[in-house]
């Protein structure tokens, strides 16, 4: 756990590492792709990078089934090329933190294959095995539990006549976290990367890693994730994380995160409260990715922004003084969020509100590889192109209810494969991923949307990300301000403030290329001066209101004190006529002093990030205050239909109860998504010149290299050769 605040100032990086760059050209992005990316992560005014999994993996799961938790996959490097990152990544005021998957190893872990052996080997308790039941004659599963990924959650063992449990695929079988032996290879695993100099995890599917006494039948029986009141957020998985928390990560100043799928705040508060029993420091929620689908990305439903607002202020509010929410709107499981929630039209407006409408809030920014360039979703024409697991999983259940037209819909929307192409680096053949041929299509858009082209222009969206980061930064308001939100009933616009000690930010948001009327409320008069970040140029203020543009952004700063407006160079003192209604230093501040410490300065401030142009360059000119045609319109009691509201799935126990059946999807009628083939995919380009860098050599290390332990490459549980192939996608 983290001694002091620091991970309350730090942004994070995520890399998913087989599609973020590939150093040798064999078409699988790799540690040396990343080690010649450190200068470009640094330089986005991130504070830490978190690796998806690096381990060896027959990837049945891209990573997220372990078959060796101390070592790295040769497709990505070894320890050696591992520790030369980790070194780089210091070296620039940047940690480092891995994925800690311990729900489930891969079956070709040698202790599954151990555990397989029979029921009185050493591993044989390490796993989940059951007798199967007998019902008429039959043998059936243990239970009724169905997985997340791939049909019934057990799978029989001729050789031990005994069933396994997996509440993912079957080459995911679930470790027996009740067994100490198993809780005491998490603690070595956990110390082995901690000794080595990594400063965190994030732990998969963590909610998930205790079983209830007796794994009980569920009912009603669904086709997917039955069961799961049985194996989520239960009493033990306190206990587990406890232990590892007095007996291995309070020796260390480092960070974890949780992932806990359909958890709700008040459960994530039981693990994060600030405090006693505070067993992580911070929670990785889903709510507010549902808003524009049922419980699973692969169940369509129209965007209502309502339901998104509902997520974000839920958590923000619930969290507020007491605990420090983790903020993300992209990762490796969801599809690219310009897609869902923004607008491939209006691709760098929404991208820019998005990015700001999420990283402005209170708690620990995450940032996705590609969406700092807006990368974009892939259309793909046939659903076999799409190699994930748990896409052919949903392919499979959805075929059941749906027109295979509707089907490929919801998976050139709905799948995390969306997120899982080659990060767009160039115009470069490939995108400048990789000189080889990439083992995933690269987006087609890649000739337009590149991380180089986005250097060069400084309206770019990734210079945007770079300046949002850094006044988040350079404004302790951005980071330790009391999130209020305001209209929350309005279905267009997403408007909030943040409030610490005499400044206020206000963030306006659009999710419509409708025209909106805002009208600042009382106490609050917009002005030009208080202009902190737009996404369109000549902002103009009429009545103390304006009418957006499509997916308008804007970013309002007021200050009592004669703080300096780094974005544009003006002070903030000249701000006239509402000084007294700035509100007072917010309680939470004042009053618990649990929390909201003043800010520790960060340790890689000023340390030497890109320098970012103080002008006024996201607009280039000043912003005008007036313009003739612009009309008030009343933003309340518009007409669009609202949408239907089910039963939200994450409410409650976490059990979905309702069939997944999208009623929006069955017989809609919608004309389905154009099909582009991809360009890029197989053969027929010509290789690039050098597109890459060679592997920078990292800069010399500053970190105290006692940490390091010796002889940290030898580990005697042997890497197994992966053998099987039956099972793989
Ligand atoms: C988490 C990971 C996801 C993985 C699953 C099983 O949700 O983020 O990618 O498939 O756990 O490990
Ligand atoms: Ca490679």
């Amino acid at each position: 756990m983290a001694r002091t605040q620091w991970y309350k100032e730090m942004a994070v990086y995520q890399i998913w590492p087989r599609s973020f760059c590939d150093g040798n050209g064999d078409g699988i992005g790799d540690l040396w792709g990343v080690l010649s990316k450190l200068d470009y992560i640094k330089s986005l005014g991130v504070d830490a990078i978190w690796f998806s999994p690096l381990y060896p993996s027959p990837n049945a799961d891209f990573g997220y089934d372990i078959s060796d938790y101390k070592n790295i996959h040769p497709d990505y490097g070894d320890l050696e090329l591992f520790q030369q990152v980790l070194e780089g990544a210091h070296a620039r005021g940047l940690k480092v933190f891995m994925d800690l998957v311990v729900n489930h190893s891969s079956d070709e872990h040698p202790w599954f294959l151990e555990s397989k052996k029979g029921k009185d080997n050493p591993f044989h308790d390490y796993y989940i095995w059951r007798p199967g039941k007998t019902v008429r004659g039959k043998r059936k599963p243990p239970n009724n539990w169905t997985s997340l990924f791939e049909g019934g959650a057990w799978e029989y063992d001729e050789g031990l006549d005994e069933y396994y449990l997996h509440l993912f695929a079957k080459k995911q079988p679930d470790l027996n976290m009740a067994n100490p032996k198993v809780r005491r290879e998490v603690k070595d695993i956990l110390r082995f990367w901690l000794d080595l100099g990594v400063d965190g995890f994030r732990e998969d599917v963590v909610t998930f890693i205790a079983k209830a006494e007796g794994l009980p039948d569920s009912f009603p029986p669904i086709p997917m994730a039955n069961g799961m009141k049985y194996y989520s957020n239960l009493p033990a998985v306190h206990d587990y994380l406890r232990e590892f928390k007095r007996e291995v990560l309070d020796a260390y100043d480092c960070f974890t995160v949780g992932e806990s799928p359909m958890t709700t705040p008040e459960t994530a508060l039981g693990y994060v409260t600030e405090g006693e029993e505070q067993v992580l420091d911070e929670m990785i929620g889903f709510s507010h990715m549902e808003a524009d689908c049922l419980a699973t990305d692969m169940i369509r439903r129209p965007f209502s922004l309502r339901k998104m607002k509902k997520a974000f202020s839920d958590w923000q509010q619930k969290l507020q003084g007491k605990a420090w929410p983790a903020l993300y709107i992209e990762n490796h499981d969801h599809p690219r969020i310009i897609s869902r929630y923004g607008s491939e039209k209006y691709r760098v407006e929404s991208g820019k509100m998005l990015a700001a409408m999420y990283l402005l809030q209170r708690g620990t920014p995450f940032i996705y590889q590609g969406q700092e360039i807006g990368m974009t979703n892939l259309r793909l024409p046939q659903v076999e192109q799409y190699p994930d697991v748990m896409t052919r999983n949903n392919v499979r259940l959805l075929s059941k209810f749906l027109p295979k037209k509707q089907v490929l819909r919801a998976v050139q929307e709905g799948a995390r494969d969306n997120a899982r192409t080659p990060v767009q680096w160039s115009a470069e053949p490939n995108a400048g991923f990789t000189t080889g041929t990439p083992w995933f299509t690269v987006n087609e858009n890649y000739t337009t949307i590149n991380a180089a082209a986005q250097e060069e222009d400084p309206n770019s969206l990734l210079n945007f990300y770079r300046r949002l980061l850094r006044f988040r930064k350079e404004h302790p308001v951005a980071i330790w301000g009391d999130y209020v939100e305001l209209l929350p009933e309005d279905k267009h616009l997403y408007v909030y403030e943040r409030n610490y000690a005499g400044s206020k930010l206000l963030v306006i948001c659009s999710f419509t290329d409708e025209q909106i009327r805002f009208q600042a409320p009382t106490g609050i008069e917009l002005s030009e001066k208080a202009l902190v970040f737009a996404n369109y140029e000549w902002n103009f203020v009429i009545s103390n209101g304006f009418t957006t543009r499509p997916y308008e952004l804007r970013v309002y700063l007021f200050e009592t004190q004669t703080a300096e407006n780094s974005e544009f160079g003006i002070r903030n003192s000249e701000l006239k006529g509402n000084e007294t209604d700035v509100p007072p230093t917010p309680e939470t501040f004042v009053g618990d002093g649990a929390l909201d410490v003043p800010p520790i300065p960060f340790a890689s401030v000023g340390d030497g990030a890109l320098d970012v142009p103080q002008d006024n360059s996201e607009f280039g000119i000043r912003n005008a205050e007036l313009e003739d045609g612009e009309t008030p319109s009343p933003s309340v009691g518009d007409d669009a239909p609202d949408v239907p509201l089910t039963p939200d799935a994450s409410v409650g126990d976490g059990a979905p109860d309702v069939p997944p059946i999208p009623e929006t999807l069955v017989g809609d009628g919608a004309p389905a998504v154009p099909l582009t083939p991809d360009a890029s995919v197989g053969e027929g380009l010509a290789p690039p010149a050098d597109p890459h860098e060679a592997p920078a050599s990292p800069a010399p290390a500053e970190e105290d290299p006692s940490t390091r332990p010796e002889g940290f490459a030898q580990d005697d549980s042997a890497p197994p050769t992966p053998a099987s192939e039956e099972d793989a996608p």
